[in-house]
């Protein structure tokens, strides 16, 4: 009896006469058993060969096809295990695969398009940040490579434009500079000449004045002394009175002939000496004159007298005058004491020797200082200044073809600073 519906039989039976002949793919079933193990049945029909039927021992009947069937099961648990295995490593080699050509493709990605770009990016915040030398790598021939190339171009050629504009504006500001200080020199001998001017009538009616004053001011001196040696012979009632009378004329007589001497030199009538001086020796008389002066008003004195100093051409007593002339100006306006520097330099460009004269005094006002060079002008409320000192300097100092400058801070000080060409042979001979 067949039981039909297992599943070795059922191949052949499933119809209502079963089937002489089974294909051979149809012979072979992959199943789980009961147990749930997996296996490969394979089942081969036995036929009736005729020795079957007619041999002494068989009892087949002849007509009858199939006799029995030969089903064989095979175990497919070492071939799942294989596959699980080789599905495994196909698992990890995909994966292997996978990471390897992400990490390549990332690489190229990196190498062949974001460094060149970001090569770019930078470059042009380095060049939009004013680094007009910067240039790109060119790595390659492709767009990127012409797009650096490109860059580097128009870069370079940024770079010539600046340049040349550069050059146009500093050749604009020379010109500008040059302008500013022919216009400055244009002014200050615009000004010196108006002062020359002024001071040349001023001079003129000063030194008249002089002149016209000089002889009976002898007159005046000479008589005051006669008769003062003559009374101081006789004994007469209120001598002593009378004497004192006549020497207050004397000394009042010499002030006014002092003031005559200022106005002489300063309408430039009185005569000068020049001759090659050491200005240490001259700078050095003048301080010893003051020096008690500024001692007794408390003044601290400072004498730097630089060494190796060219000669200067000049009337040694007049430019005396003239440093005496700022000493005692320094020290008027340090009425409670102060320091007081007095130094001589060589200026090398110029060549000229200089002296400065800087105190910490009440300094100069603003308004002022355009006008303290100016004849008889003063600021000091003293009924015998003649304010004639600065414009004596002045006028000095410009015969002696030299320069005098001043710069005051008021409240802090002034310095002025005389300065007189050095003697021609002794500056070549110090230039060397
Ligand atoms: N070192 C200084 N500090 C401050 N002010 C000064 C100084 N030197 C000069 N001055 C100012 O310049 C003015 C002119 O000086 P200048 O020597 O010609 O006349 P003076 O000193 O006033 O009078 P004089 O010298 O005839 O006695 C002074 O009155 C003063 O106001
Ligand atoms: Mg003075």
């Amino acid at each position: 009896m067949v039981d039909k519906s297992a599943e070795q039989c059922y191949a052949c039976h499933a119809q209502s006469a079963p089937l002489e002949k089974l294909n051979r793919r149809d012979r072979a079933r992959d199943f789980h058993d009961k147990q749930g193990e997996h296996l490969l049945g394979v089942m081969r029909p036995i036929d009736n060969a005729p020795e079957c039927s007619r041999s002494a021992c068989h009892v087949h009947d002849a007509g009858q096809r199939v006799l029995g069937v030969i089903d064989a099961d095979l175990s497919l648990a070492p071939v799942d295990q294989q596959i699980a295995q080789n599905q495994a490593t196909l698992k990890w080699f995909l994966l292997g695969a996978m990471i390897f050509g992400s990490v390549t493709a990332v690489l190229f990605m990196w190498l062949v398009v974001y460094r060149p770009v970001k090569e770019l990016i930078d470059g042009t915040h380095r060049v939009a940040g004013g680094d007009l030398e910067y240039r790109l790598p060119v790595r390659s021939d492709d767009e990127l490579g012409d797009l650096s190339r490109s860059f580097n171009r128009m870069t370079a050629e940024v770079a010539g434009f600046n340049r040349m504009t550069a050059e146009v504006a500093g050749v604009q500001s020379k010109i500008e500079e040059e302008v500013r200080r022919k216009t400055a020199e244009l002014e200050r001998v615009h000004k010196t000449l108006l002062r020359s001017e002024k001071m040349a009538s001023i001079g003129k009616l000063a030194a008249t004045v002089a002149h016209e004053i000089n002889n009976p001011l002898f007159g005046i001196l000479t008589y005051a002394r006669l008769v003062l040696r003559e009374l101081l012979k006789h004994n007469l009632p209120a001598r002593d009175e009378m004497a004192e009378q006549l020497q207050t004329i004397e000394r009042e007589s010499k002030r006014c002939g002092e003031l005559v001497k200022n106005l002489l030199t300063f309408s430039r009538q009185a005569p000068s000496h020049r001759e090659p001086n050491d200005l240490n020796v001259v700078v050095h008389r003048a301080v010893l004159l003051v020096k008690h002066k500024l001692e007794m008003q408390n003044i601290e004195l400072t004498e730097s007298l630089a060494e190796g100093l060219p000669q200067v051409d000049c009337d040694a007593n007049q430019i005396q005058q003239v440093i005496l002339v700022l000493m005692v100006n320094a020290s008027e306006a340090m009425p409670k004491g102060g320091k007081l520097l007095v130094a001589t330099e060589f200026d090398d460009a110029a060549e000229q020797g200089a002296v400065r004269v800087k105190d910490s005094g009440s300094g100069i006002p603003e308004d002022v200082l355009p006008r303290i060079f100016d004849p008889f002008f003063t600021t000091k409320e003293d009924q015998n200044r003649t304010g004639l000192g600065l414009a004596v300097a002045h006028s000095i100092v410009e015969q002696h073809a030299g320069e005098i400058s001043v710069r005051s801070t008021p409240g802090e000080g002034t310095e002025f600073r005389v300065a007189l060409p050095a003697t021609a042979a002794v500056t070549s001979g110090a230039g060397k």
